[in-house]
């Protein structure tokens, strides 16, 4: 993104404003009811969308020094990044070459990470340092010579990892196509972690990353909290291969009116949400960073995990700004949790209930379509 872009999105959020209309897709779209309740299909998602591409695993931050580490297994597979003592970030199936235990639990600091059944021990960058009574394990060093790689990547002060075993080094540019001078827009070197919240909920996977994907509800849902922040039902949408880019206007956008356009600021007048192919919603707010990793649990078609991490400018130094920022994600949580996951889980059931064959998304809903377009195209099904 460059300035011009920046400002063709305020334009055209000021006339959706001034004309009460939004982006629009060419037409409404079905899609069947199966793509959140069908176990077949959700099998074919957890190996194409979740064990198949790169994923959002964090921003740089996550890993502030060498020996940073930290661990998850939201991809069904256990996962360990580490920060090595070079600075390269590294993913790795966190299970031991011996008998497979995990190497790592939660995250912290370690130079090494020793095993706790029978402490052999591996590096930083994953290579095997001691294997105790080696003796009894003859050539382990050369048949078994470190922690199996993931490929990462880490660019534009983001990193993702692809959780199936293959060459570490990740060039994720292909899979950003266009996406890529959007996110070096957002000079993402800059923030730090705040805060991260875990949230398990009973629905599809989909349907936390359908909520941020349209403003139609948030007049209705959202009446007394995001509507007052957020103009409902006006959005400016653009796709960039599967992903996509939403922005929503705030009320202060009228204001620009009166102001020069050289004082324009897109950041300050809106929130973007960026739906980042399959699973990741990366959304920068004003004066922080919002991103959401969701994952199916357990195999299940209608259980998720939502991960949301808040990172702004620069650490907390006092009790007030703590104070601050603590609000912010709590809103944003109270939003989420309180008012989306209770509409999530309520259309799980209707979706169950066998009223309807297919869901509609309407022409207000063009990121809506086009995600689940992109799914369909993904998985090789026919996109009507
Ligand atoms: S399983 Fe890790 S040392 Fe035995
Ligand atoms: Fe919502």
């Amino acid at each position: 993104m460059d300035r011009a872009a920046e400002l063709a999105i305020l334009h055209s959020l000021l006339h959706y404003a001034e004309t009460k209309t939004t982006a629009l897709a060419d037409s409404a779209w079905d899609n069947p009811v199966s793509a959140y309740i069908c176990p077949d299909r959700h099998r074919r998602e957890e190996a194409v969308l979740i064990r198949g591409r790169p994923l959002v695993w964090g921003l740089s931050c996550d890993w502030p020094k060498p020996g940073s580490y930290r661990t998850d297994d939201y991809a069904g597979v256990p996962v360990l990044t580490v920060r090595g003592q070079d600075g390269t970030l590294r993913a790795f199936i966190n299970a031991c070459r011996h008998r497979g235990t995990k190497v790592a639990n939660g995250e912290g600091d370690a130079r090494v990470f020793i095993c706790p059944y029978h402490a052999w021990t591996y590096r930083d960058d994953g290579t095997l340092r001691a294997v105790p009574e080696a003796d009894c394990f003859p050539g382990v060093l050369a048949s078994r010579p470190g922690l199996t790689a993931l490929p990462l990547a880490e660019k534009y002060g983001m990193v993702w990892v692809l959780p199936t075993p293959g060459s570490p080094d990740l060039d994720i540019d292909p899979w950003l196509g266009e996406l890529a001078g959007d996110l070096a827009f957002w000079k993402l070197d800059g923030y730090h972690l705040h805060a991260r919240q875990v949230h398990y909920e009973d629905m599809n996977w989909k349907l936390p990353i359908d909520t941020f994907l349209e403003s139609y509800h948030f007049g209705p849902l959202h009446g007394e909290t995001l509507r007052r922040i957020l103009k409902p039902n006006i959005c400016d949408f653009r796709a960039f291969g599967p992903s996509a880019r939403l922005v929503y206007a705030r009320p202060k956008l009228d204001r620009l009116r009166e102001t020069p356009e050289s004082e324009w600021d897109l950041m300050w007048n809106s929130t973007i949400v960026y739906q980042m192919f399959a699973n990741t919603i990366f959304s920068p707010q004003g004066d922080h960073i919002e991103i959401f990793r969701v994952f199916p649990v357990d195999g299940r078609p209608d259980r998720a995990v939502m991960e949301t991490s808040l990172y702004i400018p620069k650490p907390v130094e006092t009790e007030d700004e703590k104070r601050h920022w603590d609000a912010n994600l709590a809103l944003a949580m109270k939003v989420i949790t309180t008012e989306d996951f209770p509409a999530g889980k309520s259309m799980q059931i209707g979706f169950g209930s066998g009223a309807q064959t297919h869901v509609i998304y309407g022409r207000n809903e063009p990121a809506l379509t086009h995600y689940h377009r992109s799914i369909r195209a993904a998985l090789g099904l026919e996109v009507a």
